[in-house]
């Protein structure tokens, strides 16, 4: 297995050309949508998906590369619920690359970036994933509230809050 310190890791913006690229890091993935109860996505529900995002300038959505492979997808809205927060919607490894440290690679990397402009980055679970609980909790995120009947929310405070600042 390789090492983090063998894979160069690489985030790029989904732009209409990497339909195939994201469809490969989903048929990769099929015990993600297992575990939430929904069908791989298609092509077409990947195009849909990235039109709508594309509407949104507060989103990004971006393939994660290892070299010139597409390992990952990554799925996150700055000024979100409020401005100067951000949401992690999906942070998505490829089975076969699991377990070496990318997704830490990935959202240590997002964090560092995110540092100057979000005071609070939220990250969103669907499902009994215990696997994501683990996960956000040792990279420092704690549980927030439920979104839903199956929705959890976790959230790492990137700066010191203010001591006046409303929870
Ligand atoms: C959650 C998820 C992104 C984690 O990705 P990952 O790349 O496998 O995660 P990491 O490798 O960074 O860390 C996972 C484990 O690998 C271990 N690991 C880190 N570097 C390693 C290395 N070089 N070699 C072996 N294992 C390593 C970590 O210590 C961690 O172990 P732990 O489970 O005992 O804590 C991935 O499981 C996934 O895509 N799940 C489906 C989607 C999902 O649920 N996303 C989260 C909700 S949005």
């Amino acid at each position: 297995m390789s090492t983090l310190a063998e894979i160069p890791l690489e985030r790029r913006a989904v732009r209409r050309n990497d339909i195939e690229a994201v469809y490969r890091v989903y048929r990769q993935s099929p015990g993600y949508f297992e575990l939430i109860g929904a069908p791989i996505p298609e092509p077409a529900d990947v195009v849909r998906e990235l039109e709508a995002a594309l509407q949104d300038p507060r989103r990004r959505i971006e393939l994660i590369y290892a070299g010139p492979t597409p390992v990952g997808y990554l799925d996150y809205k700055l000024d979100h619920p409020r401005n100067g927060e951000a949401v992690i919607s999906l942070v998505l490894v490829a089975e076969p690359y699991r377990g070496r440290g990318i997704g830490q690679a990935v959202v240590s990397a997002l964090e560092s970036e995110l540092r100057e402009r979000v005071a609070r980055l939220y990250a969103v679970v669907y499902g009994d994933n215990a696997q994501a609980t683990k996960f956000f909790t040792t990279l420092g995120y704690r549980y927030f509230k439920d979104g839903g009947p199956a929705i959890k929310w976790y959230v790492k405070d990137l700066r010191p809050l203010p001591a006046n600042r409303p929870i």
